[in-house]
C-alpha cells in the first residue's frame, strides 16, 4: 500500500514530511492524520533531526480533511478527534517547522500553518476556509490566531464568507513569510530548514518555546473549545448536506 505520509531526511538535520495521496489532493483521511502525528512525534525524538519541512506531493499541499470521512460521520458517530489530535501535535511540536504549500491548502490545510515556525507558498497556490459554507465552524485555533495574527476584519471576511485567497493575501494576513515563484516554495522552505539546523539547537527550541509561549494556553482552550463545536456541527444537516454535495459534485 502506498505511504500516505513520506518521511525523508533531505538535508543534514532537516526531515521533510510529504502529505502524499495525490490522487485526493492530499485529503486528510484518518491513517493521513495518524502518519503525519507519528512522523511529527518521531521527528521531535530523533536528536539528528533539526528542523521539519512540512509539504505535499503532486504540486498540491493538502485539500483539508477527507470529507468522505466527514460524511460517515454521523453515521459511526466518529467524528474529528483523529483532527484534533493532529492539531495538537502540530501545535506542541518542539522542534521548528517550515511548511511549503504549492496548489491547494484548504481547511486544516491552511489552519496548520498558523502551527508552523515559518511558511513559503509559490504564486498559483490557493487558500480556502470553506467552514461556513460547509456548516461547519473554524477549527486549529484560526477563530484565535487569525484575529491575532491578521486583525479582526481580516479573519471575519476568511473565515465568514470562505472565499478562495491568493497567497499574495495569505502572506498579508500573516500565513506566510513570502511567496516565490511557483515550484520554488520547497527549495526555499529546505533552505530556511537548513539555515535553522546550522544553528544551536537548544537556542532554536527555547527561542520557539519562547515565541509560543504567550499564546499557547489560549491556542489549546481555543482548539478544544472549537472541537466540541465542530463535532456537533459535523453531524449537522447542514453540513451532512453539504458533504453529500461535494461528493456528489453538485
Ligand atoms: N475529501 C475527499 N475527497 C477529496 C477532497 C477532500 N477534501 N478534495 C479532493 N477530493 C477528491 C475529489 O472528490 C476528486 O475525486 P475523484 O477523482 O474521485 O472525482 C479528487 O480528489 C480530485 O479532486 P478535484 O475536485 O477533481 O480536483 P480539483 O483540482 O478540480 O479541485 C479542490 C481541488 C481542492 C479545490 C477541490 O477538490 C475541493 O474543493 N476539495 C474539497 C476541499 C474541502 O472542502 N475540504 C474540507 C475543508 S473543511
Amino acid at each position: 500500500m502506498t505511504e500516505t505520509v513520506l518521511n525523508e531526511d533531505v538535508a543534514e538535520g532537516v526531515r521533510q514530511i510529504t502529505m502524499n495521496r495525490p490522487d485526493r489532493r492530499n485529503a486528510l483521511d484518518r491513517a493521513t492524520y495518524q502518519g503525519l502525528i507519528d512522523a511529527l512525534a518521531a521527528a521531535d525524538a530523533d536528536a539528528g533531526v533539526r528542523a521539519i519541512v512540512l509539504t505535499g506531493a503532486g504540486g498540491c499541499f493538502t485539500s483539508g480533511n477527507d470529507i468522505k470521512d466527514f460524511a460517515a460521520a454521523a453515521a459511526t458517530g466518529v467524528g474529528a478527534r483523529i483532527a484534533i489530535d493532529f492539531l495538537g501535535a502540530i501545535s506542541t511540536t518542539k522542534k521548528p517547522i517550515v511548511a511549503a504549500v504549492e496548489g491547494f491548502a484548504v481547511g486544516i490545510g491552511t489552519t496548520m500553518l498558523l502551527h508552523c515556525d515559518l511558511a513559503f507558498a509559490g504564486k498559483g497556490a490557493s487558500f480556502r476556509l470553506p467552514f461556513v459554507a460547509l456548516g461547519l465552524c473554524p477549527e486549529g485555533g484560526s477563530s484565535y490566531l487569525l484575529p491575532l495574527i491578521a486583525g479582526s476584519k481580516r479573519a471575519a471576511e476568511l473565515l465568514m464568507l470562505g472565499e478562495v485567497f491568493s497567497p499574495e493575501v495569505a502572506q498579508e494576513a500573516g500565513l506566510l513569510n513570502a511567496v516565490t515563484e511557483a515550484g520554488e516554495a520547497l527549495p526555499l522552505a529546505v533552505e530556511k530548514a537548513k539555515a535553522l539546523a546550522a544553528l544551536p539547537p537548544q537556542s532554536v527550541a527555547l527561542t520557539k518555546m519562547l515565541l509560543k509561549r504567550g499564546s499557547a494556553a489560549a491556542t489549546a482552550e481555543t482548539i478544544a473549545t472549537e472541537a466540541r463545536h465542530f463535532g456537533e456541527r459535523l453531524m449537522s444537516a447542514e453540513a451532512q448536506a453539504a458533504f453529500a454535495a461535494f461528493l456528489m459534485k453538485r
